[in-house]
């Protein structure tokens, strides 16, 4: 009882407007939340009612997802554009107002409209209930560390150039480390992220990858962390040199300053295993842990960090981590399955139309799928509305629409899979019954190129059971599964060029999507959507929208 009575209400404004920054030489004008890069760290207890008011006075159409909130009975506030909800037209505004329940760790927020996340997002942070701790001792200080990636350009018009041509976006021109570059950049020497930290003491690095089409490889020089959460769900502790982290998800590590008082470098760059046919933003991010005490003119030590494709280092880490289940929150894995769902996600092409030529591969235009299918937003009233309404016409609910294709996903000779190669648009959905569980095959294809995708699921935390290499294997990788402490995750960086399997209890009336989170591979159509009925008691029905909800 004491516990519930000491529950709050966090009340924020989010004025989201342009702002002219000065970066990499470059002045740009970005569109920014509270006049800052990143936007501002909201901090709850779990069981806190959170209240973001959202002013658009920004020239987009906007909204603000809180990703890997369960949305308990608040679907309406997930905030993906067109699936919950149509977006705040430029001039309005939004009430997001959602409970948080049953979860505590480092989560973020971020603008869920084309690519405007790039500069519209920050953390979000959720500590124990008034009373409790964390299944660590406790850390001296706590440091959000949220990994960015950065053009010179406007992120919207790099999207939609990509878009109009079918070809492959710009790529960035540099990642950050809360917003800075770093001084390995040019005119950056001043824009670099500094923690201080005092001999002997440990603490919390809430790391968040809020970077658009990169997975990372992250390290402190000299140093090793302690991994004790991930997607905001407790683990064993891990210790490690290097974090891997995929776009979308939070790792959070103890940092004990154990090295002689001194300065080294934090520093980030891409785990990019994709055929080196792609390309990539190849530069680092650096920010800096500095001693009390410690000299300043001497230069910082730096960190090796992993080769860009060193994928056995990538799924060292991603499979070696194990969660905690004695933790507070902690979900026991469905040992029964309902459904049992085999999902392809690959990179594909859907035809340029009429005589035109696209600058796509072979002049087509790229497109991404899963099962072959491209999704493509609604544009007319979010899928929510139409769930929530029973309107009919805005999605299909035949995904997938076919058996799983048997052949060999590791092929990527294009000529094999023509029939594969292409794909179309549509706006297929799985239904699914309240209470359900469900497991996954997630399988990579290589039609075009072996590509990172990593896999958010809104709404849920999923149990990671196994992972591999090579095409899944049916009966031997079974075998394979942890079905006593494995990760609780929001999103999965799928090996590349493999298989994982996934399970989820659907205990959540609403409209959830899932997709890669590369934005790249999201704007191609690498996406598809949970429709989770209603149960049958008055606590598991999704309740009306908010008034304000913002009008087609
Ligand atoms: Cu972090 Cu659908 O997104």
């Amino acid at each position: 009882a004491c516990s519930i009575a000491s529950a709050d209400i966090v009340e924020h404004s989010f004025h989201v407007q342009n702002l002219t920054v000065r970066r990499l030489c470059h002045e740009q004008v970005i569109t920014a939340v509270n006049g800052s890069l990143p936007g501002p760290t909201i901090v709850v207890r779990e069981g806190d009612t959170l209240v973001v008011h959202v002013f658009n006075k920004s020239p987009y159409n906007l909204t603000i997802h809180w990703h890997g909130i369960f949305q308990i009975l608040s679907g309406w506030a997930d905030g993906p554009e067109y699936v919950t909800q149509c977006p705040i037209l430029p001039g309005k505004s939004y009430t997001y107002r959602f409970t948080i329940i049953k979860q505590e760790g480092t989560l973020w927020w971020h603008a869920h409209v084309q690519w405007l996340r790039a500069t519209v997002y920050g953390a979000l942070i959720i500590r124990p209930r008034a009373g409790r701790s964390y299944p660590f001792p406790k850390p001296h200080k706590e440091f959000p560390i949220l990994l960015g990636e950065y053009w010179n350009a406007n992120v919207i018009d790099v999207e939609n150039q990509g878009l109009a041509t079918g070809s492959a976006p710009n790529i960035s021109d540099a990642f950050t480390i809360n917003g800075r570059p770093g001084d390995l950049y040019p005119c950056s020497h001043k824009h670099i992220h500094k923690i201080k930290v005092v001999h002997g003491k440990t603490y919390l690095l809430r790391i968040i990858n809020a970077a658009l089409n990169n997975e990372l490889f992250f390290k402190i020089a000299n140093h090793k962390m302690t991994v004790v959460a991930m997607d905001a769900s407790y683990t064993d502790p891990y210790v490690t040199d290097v974090v891997v982290i995929a776009p979308g998800q939070t790792t959070d590590v103890l940092l004990t300053a154990d090295q002689s008082p001194g300065s080294y470098y934090m520093a980030a760059h891409p785990y990019a295993s994709a055929s080196p046919t792609v390309q990539f933003d190849n530069t680092t991010t650096t920010g800096v842990v500095v001693y009390e005490g410690a000299t300043t003119s001497a230069s910082p030590k730096m960190p090796i960090l992993p080769a860009f494709n060193d994928t056995p280092t990538a799924h060292k880490f991603f499979s070696n981590v194990t969660g905690l289940v004695t933790a507070p929150h902690w979900i026991p894995v469905p040992l029964h399955v309902d459904e049992h769902m085999f999902v392809t996600e690959g990179v594909n092409l859907v035809p340029c139309g009429g005589n035109a030529t696209c600058q796509g591969l072979n002049g087509q235009r790229f497109a991404a799928s899963m099962n072959n299918a491209s999704f493509q937003f609604p544009t007319k009233l979010s899928m929510l509305q139409a769930f929530f309404n029973g309107v009919s016409g805005i999605y299909t609910t035949d995904f997938p629409d076919r058996p799983p294709v048997v052949f060999d996903y590791t092929n990527t000779n294009l000529s094999t899979n023509a029939s594969l190669l292409f794909t179309s648009k549509s706006i297929k959905v799985k239904k699914l019954k309240y209470n359900s569980t469900v497991e996954i095959v997630f399988q990579n294809t290589a039609l075009i190129a072996v590509e990172n995708h990593p896999i958010h699921l809104h709404g849920f935390n999923f149990h990671v059971l196994a992972q591999g290499f090579g095409n899944y294997h049916p009966v031997n990788d079974r075998k394979k599964f942890n079905l006593v402490n494995p990760q609780l995750r929001n999103t999965i960086g799928m090996p590349v060029g493999g298989w994982a399997v996934i399970r989820f209890h659907a205990n959540n009336p609403g409209v959830w999507l899932m997709h890669c989170h590369l934005d790249v591979h999201l704007s191609w159509g690498l996406a598809t959507a949970f429709v989770v009925e209603d149960g049958p008691t008055p606590n598991s029905i999704l309740p009306p929208p908010p008034p304000d909800l913002p009008k087609c």
